[in-house]
């Protein structure tokens, strides 16, 4: 069975080593999701698996047969950019923007987790059934997305920007 990447089927690749992040890059030319540590310590190569963030990295290619991969090139729509794509340009979220097609998917499973209860390490009623958006959550849930020339102020901004007003 293949897998679906944006709406369109790709095919599994034969070679069961080949990482997911790999085979966006290497087999699809699908760019957008960047090799930072290669390791799962940096976040840049975070795509969304049926909705929930997973490190492409660290992920082999062969266990997502049937799934719905969404890379940062599937989160516009319409030949317009995502609203948390245009508040990272609003807000000055990025610099380099190695860290962003990461920092964007990694925002969006975020997002759902808050809707979803599912806590986190600062969350105080752990049997909500769902999370109040907070800047305290948002710190905490992104960490793992890391941003070396350190816009973390404009990332928590632009994600407050789209988000808090949904959440709230
Ligand atoms: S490249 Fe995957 S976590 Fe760094
Ligand atoms: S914008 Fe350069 S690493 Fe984040």
């Amino acid at each position: 069975m293949p897998m679906m990447i944006n709406g369109r089927e790709a095919p599994v690749p034969g070679d069961a080593r080949v990482s997911l992040l790999d085979l966006l890059r290497e087999h699809l030319e699908l760019y957008g999701t960047k090799k930072g540590c290669n390791q799962g310590a940096c976040g840049a190569c975070t795509v969304l698996v049926d909705g929930e963030r997973v490190l492409s990295c660290l992920a082999l290619a062969v266990q997502y047969e049937g799934r719905e991969v969404t890379t940062i090139e599937g989160l516009a729509s319409g030949g317009g950019l995502h609203p948390l794509q245009q508040a990272f340009i609003d807000d000055d979220g990025f610099q380099c923007g190695y860290c962003t097609p990461g920092q964007i998917c990694s925002a969006v499973g975020m997002v759902d987790e808050l809707r979803r209860g599912v806590p986190s390490y600062v969350t105080d009623d752990l049997a909500a059934t769902n999370v109040a958006f907070s800047h305290d959550e948002v710190r905490e849930r992104m960490s793992g997305n890391l941003c070396r020339c350190g816009a973390y102020n404009g990332i928590v901004e632009a994600i407050t920007d789209v988000y808090a007003e949904q959440q709230a």
